[in-house]
């Protein structure tokens, strides 16, 4: 019991310590001469906790304007700061995934040998190709494949990207990269390019807007 009522007084001389709170019936001893129409006016002090409180922001702006006007920090070196670090990150990624998957860096290979064509004529049958562009390449529910007008782009980087990422949504030529090898994703682009020019048995009218011939 002793104990709580020295807590409370330590407690007490705190808070009297932190406001300097004139006592209640000492009011006259603060009073000022002010007098408007009967109201009166203490000449209390600033309570030291507002005081302080103050002198802290004080400190704090000065600590501050010196940071920002005097020092080397600003925004905008923070953000460039921030962006090359990304880029690196981003560069030490690429570099990684090159070891990891060097296939993906490398640009389609385009084969115009007889031996590798012929195992593009192969796989054209074996992966389905000629279901819906013709046995010839002179199409069905794909395009034709033997004239110069492309939907999606002619050349080995167009064509090997068709065949590897599939055409546009809904169209039915699907994404083959993860059921065909590169190396057949290329003899197969290579192949459809020698088709150019050549005369399937039933062609298919032209489509699309890209003109791409080899010859
Ligand atoms: C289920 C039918 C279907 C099969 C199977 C198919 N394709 Fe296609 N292919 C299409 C359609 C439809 C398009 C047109 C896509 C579009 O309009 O975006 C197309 C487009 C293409 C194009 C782009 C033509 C252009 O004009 O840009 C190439 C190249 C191609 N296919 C190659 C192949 C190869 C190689 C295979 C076999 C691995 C294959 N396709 C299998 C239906 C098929």
């Amino acid at each position: 019991m002793s104990n709580n009522i020295e807590n409370l007084s330590a407690w007490q001389r705190f808070i009297k310590k932190m406001t300097k709170a004139n006592e209640i019936g000492k009011e006259e001893d603060i009073m000022t001469d002010h007098d408007y129409d009967g109201i009166r006016e203490l000449d209390n002090v600033l309570p030291p906790w507002w005081l302080y409180g103050f002198y802290i922001t004080i400190a704090i702006s000065i600590f501050y304007y010196i940071m920002i006007f005097m020092g080397n920090y600003n925004q905008e070196k923070e953000y460039a700061e921030s962006v090359e670090q990304g880029k690196k990150e981003v560069a030490a990624w690429i570099e990684k995934d090159k070891k990891a998957h060097p296939e993906k860096y490398t640009e389609a290979k385009a084969y115009t040998d007889a031996a590798h064509l012929a195992q593009g004529k192969k796989l054209f049958t074996e992966k389905t190709c000629f279901a819906c562009h013709g046995a010839d390449g002179g199409g069905g529910i794909g395009p034709n494949l033997t004239d110069n007008k492309w939907i999606l782009g002619g050349g080995i980087k167009n064509i090997f990207n068709t065949i590897t990422k599939g055409g546009r949504p809904g169209k039915g030529m699907v994404a083959w990269e993860s059921s065909i090898t590169k190396e057949e994703r290329q003899l197969l682009a290579s192949y459809i390019i020698s088709l150019q020019g050549t005369t399937p048995a039933n062609p298919k009218a032209p489509q699309g807007d890209i003109t791409w011939t080899n010859k």
